[in-house]
C-alpha cells in the first residue's frame, strides 16, 4: 500500500515495540508525498547518498551517529534531531540498539541512489 491516510493516533512506543528487525524501516504516517518512518538500528549502515532529497532523524531510544563525509559526524541522543542534507554521502552507526523516526519522500530507497546491498529493503506498512 502506498498511501495510508491515518485513522487514529499512533503511540510511537508501542510502535516500536511491535517489530524488532533492525535496519528495516515500518511506515507509520504518510504526509503530502512524505513518509514517516520507524527504524530499529544497530552496528553500522552502508555509506550512501539521497541525491533529489534532505533525510531527517529523530532519536527516540538510544544514541546514533551519522557519519558523513567531510563533516563532523551528528551524534544524536534521544530527542536530538539532524537533517541530512541532500547528496551527502552518510552512514548511522549504532554501538548499541537505538529507535529513530526518519521523515523523507516515499520514494526513497534506504541505501540510497547508488548499487543496492544485502541492506537495501523497502520501508512496508507497520499494520496499526
Ligand atoms: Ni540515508
Amino acid at each position: 500500500m502506498s498511501d495510508h491516510p491515518l485513522r487514529e493516533s499512533v503511540d510511537i512506543i508501542t510502535a516500536f515495540d511491535r517489530f524488532d528487525d533492525h535496519w528495516s524501516p515500518m511506515t507509520i504516517a504518510s504526509m503530502n508525498d512524505y513518509h514517516v518512518k520507524l527504524v530499529k538500528v544497530l552496528g553500522e549502515f552502508v555509506w550512501h547518498r539521497h541525491d533529489d532529497t534532505d533525510e531527517l532523524f529523530l532519536v527516540v531510544k538510544g544514541e546514533l551517529a551519522i557519519e558523513m563525509e567531510d563533516r563532523d559526524a551528528a551524534i544524536l541522543g534521544v530527542n536530538e534531531l539532524y537533517v541530512v542534507p541532500k547528496g551527502v554521502l552518510h552512514r548511522p552507526v549504532a554501538e548499541s540498539e537505538a529507535w529513530v523516526l526518519l521523515i523523507e519522500p516515499s520514494t526513497v530507497v534506504n541505501t540510497g541512489d547508488g548499487e543496492a546491498s544485502d541492506l537495501t529493503t523497502e520501508a512496508v506498512w507497520l499494520d496499526q
